[in-house]
């Protein structure tokens, strides 16, 4: 009996051996590669000398810890994560990343890590109190019928806030001809500045930031949208979903995900 247990201990190890030297032993497959865009503080930017820094960054990084992964980042323009995930490019994506049904067509979300609001920033001596008012009127449903001419909405190109600004007046959009799309949030921050833009439509965390860093700006009263942020995986990709989610689980139990958000948003 002893004897064909050590038998089979040891075709395991050779198996285990062999399998280390083909294909599952290969270095990809100690790695993570999250694709971001790391102009969002305080989810993720650059920070001077320290690389990359931010929420989503240090939960990535906690993640990866719990697999035995070393972690990688692209920062890429937020609009090629989702292709470049579905590709198989990047194991995963999260960028303060809104899950919407559009984009569950093309990847699979994780759960939920943390909760946003789409927020509405004007010049601090701007005459408008809401967004409502960028609105001509409204009809007996209480839907916008118009936009007021001269209001354009900065946002950040395939955000969210580009999306919903994007749409008709009737869907609380603004229409598209009176969007300007930015790289960046803080490119539209910019062009807010300078007057290009009547109003930068983005998430409320990054809004803060941009308001910190910026003098003369303000956030409106009142909430644009709400949403949920999540990681995204190529479709189907189950295996790398559910380590997500068990990781995301353990961290948000242990208190490590309150710590690391506590860090960064005061
Ligand atoms: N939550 C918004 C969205 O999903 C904006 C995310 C932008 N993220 C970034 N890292 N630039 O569309």
């Amino acid at each position: 009996m002893k004897k064909i247990i050590s038998m089979i201990l040891c075709v395991a190890m050779v198996l285990g051996c062999v399998s280390a030297f083909t294909g599952c032993g290969d270095k990809d497959d100690d790695t993570l590669v999250m694709a971001t865009n790391a102009a969002f503080p305080p989810y993720e930017y650059v920070d001077g000398d320290n690389g990359f820094a931010g929420i989503d960054v240090e939960i990535a990084q906690a993640i990866a810890e719990k697999l035995g992964k070393k972690l990688e980042i692209a920062d890429v323009e937020f609009g090629s994560i989702i292709g470049g995930v579905q590709s198989g490019k990047y194991d995963f994506g999260m960028a303060g990343m809104t899950v919407t049904e559009d984009r569950k067509k093309n990847v699979d979300f994780s759960d939920t890590y943390a909760t946003a609001v789409q927020v509405v920033i004007v010049k601090a001596d701007s005459q408008y109190a809401s967004f409502e008012d960028f609105y001509t009127g409204f009809d007996e449903e209480e839907k916008p019928t118009g936009v007021k001419e001269g209001i354009k909405i900065g946002v950040q190109q395939d955000t969210t806030g580009d999306i919903y600004s994007s749409d008709e007046p009737k869907n609380w959009g603004f229409g598209s001809d009176n969007v300007i799309q930015y790289k960046t949030g803080a490119d539209a921050v910019q062009a807010l500045l300078t007057d290009k833009v009547t109003a930068v439509i983005i998430d409320n965390e990054p809004a803060k930031s941009f308001i910190a860093s910026n003098e003369g700006l303000k956030i409106l009263d009142g909430e644009y949208a709400n949403e949920d942020y999540a990681i995204c995986v190529q479709k189907g990709n189950t295996e790398l979903l559910d380590q997500i989610n068990t990781a995301l689980k353990e961290l948000k139990e242990d208190g490590t995900i309150d710590k690391i958000v506590a860090k960064y948003i005061k």
